[in-house]
């Protein structure tokens, strides 16, 4: 089984879309559009979302199916991590996985995410994995950010 993520109504859209505005103004960070280097095509999002009720901020990946495979939700995630750990000086990035979905979690792990906590969100239960920016810096090869 690969329990993904649902699909918004045209309200709930209207709701995020205001929320990540909101999370640039505010947090000087977001979720931010995937494109294809090679034809420009915009294929997913990635980026970052603070979630005040666990007061952490979690990294997040979501791709069109049709490119789901490729290595874009990992190289994507580095490149967010790189920026989250650095230019923002975040000590810890999480990723809320709800349980079944394999893809998001072998993401997570790759990018060595462990387990923090179980918990829930948005109602229904998830792992919750963390990755500090020591572990970061050491599974890239470098020197502690
Ligand atoms: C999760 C998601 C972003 C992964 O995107 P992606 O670009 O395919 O990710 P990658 O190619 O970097 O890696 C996916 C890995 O999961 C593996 N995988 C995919 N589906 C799988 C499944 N059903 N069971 C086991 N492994 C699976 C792939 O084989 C790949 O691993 P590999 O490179 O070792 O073969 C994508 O599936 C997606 O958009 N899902 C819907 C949204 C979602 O669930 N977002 C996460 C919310 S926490």
């Amino acid at each position: 089984m690969n329990q993904s993520v649902g699909a918004y109504t045209n309200e709930q859209a209207a709701v995020r879309l205001r929320d990540i505005r909101q999370q640039w103004v505010q947090r000087g960070h977001g979720l931010c559009a995937v494109e294809l280097n090679s034809t420009g095509e915009a294929i997913g999002r990635s980026g970052l979302n603070w979630w005040e009720t666990f007061g952490e901020t979690e990294i997040g990946w979501t791709f069109v199916r049709a490119h789901w495979g490729n290595g874009y939700a990992t190289e994507a995630a580095r490149a967010v991590l790189a920026w989250g750990f650095g230019a923002l000086g975040l000590g810890q990035i999480t990723a809320m996985i709800h349980h079944g979905n394999t893809a998001s979690t072998t993401v997570a792990r790759r990018l060595g995410f462990t387990p923090l906590r179980e918990d829930s969100v948005l109602g229904r239960p998830c792992t919750v994995y963390a990755l500090s920016s020591d572990d970061f810096a050491a599974s890239e090869g470098r020197t502690p950010l």
